[in-house]
């Protein structure tokens, strides 16, 4: 670890909390109530490959990577960003905090085909990743295959009037999950 990447750091973390969003009571409010339905959709059997779409500041996916990482040692959280900027600093930031199960991270648009042939258990896309990625239909199309037979897509996403299998409301806070299940193959 150079100065110059904890430098980086420490201005991630100086930005983080400036912000009087990611310490506010919705903000908490839609932390619980998104992790509880994800938990709640987590496959039972071990182990299991989950992807998330979107890192952002990347504490969902510290929390999920804790989630499935303590579960089963050959599970894995993979962790997808088309910004190289955010991927480095996730790297950076989990290795620092020596996360006992750190994502693999992987730099690309999901909607590019850089995925390839890999399959997952759960895919996430939550927050504001779908309603930024460009047309919401491509990018759902594109995470559909790579959903593993019997797997699921879970969709959560933030705002007034937000459609979802389940919407909940704190105020003027809106959030809306869904999942999309995939059947396995008829024999
Ligand atoms: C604002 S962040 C939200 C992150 C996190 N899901 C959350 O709610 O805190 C959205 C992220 O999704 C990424 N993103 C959007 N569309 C994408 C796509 N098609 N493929 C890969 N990353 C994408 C953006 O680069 C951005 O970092």
């Amino acid at each position: 670890m150079t100065d110059t990447e904890d430098a980086e750091l420490l201005a991630h973390y100086l930005e983080r909390g400036h912000e009087a969003w990611n310490v506010s009571l919705e903000a908490a409010w839609l932390d619980y109530e998104l992790r509880a339905f994800v938990a709640s959709k987590l496959p039972q059997g071990r182990p299991i490959a989950v992807l998330n779409v979107g890192i952002g500041v990347g504490l969902f996916d510290d929390w999920l990577c804790h989630v499935v990482g303590t579960s089963a040692a050959a599970s894995s959280v993979t962790s997808v960003d088309r910004d190289p900027t955010i991927c480095r600093l996730f790297a950076l930031r989990q290795r620092r905090e020596r996360h006992p199960h750190p994502a693999r991270i992987l730099c690309c648009d999901v909607r590019d085909g850089a995925l390839g042939a890999a399959k997952f258990d759960l895919i996430t896309v939550v927050g504001s990743t779908l309603a930024e990625g460009g047309d919401r239909g491509e990018t759902l199309r594109a995470l559909q295959r790579h959903v593993a037979p019997g797997g699921e897509l879970l969709v959560a996403e933030v705002g007034q009037g937000a459609h979802g299998d389940r919407v909940r409301t704190c105020g003027d806070v809106w959030l809306a999950c869904s999942t999309r299940a995939v059947l396995p193959p008829s024999t």
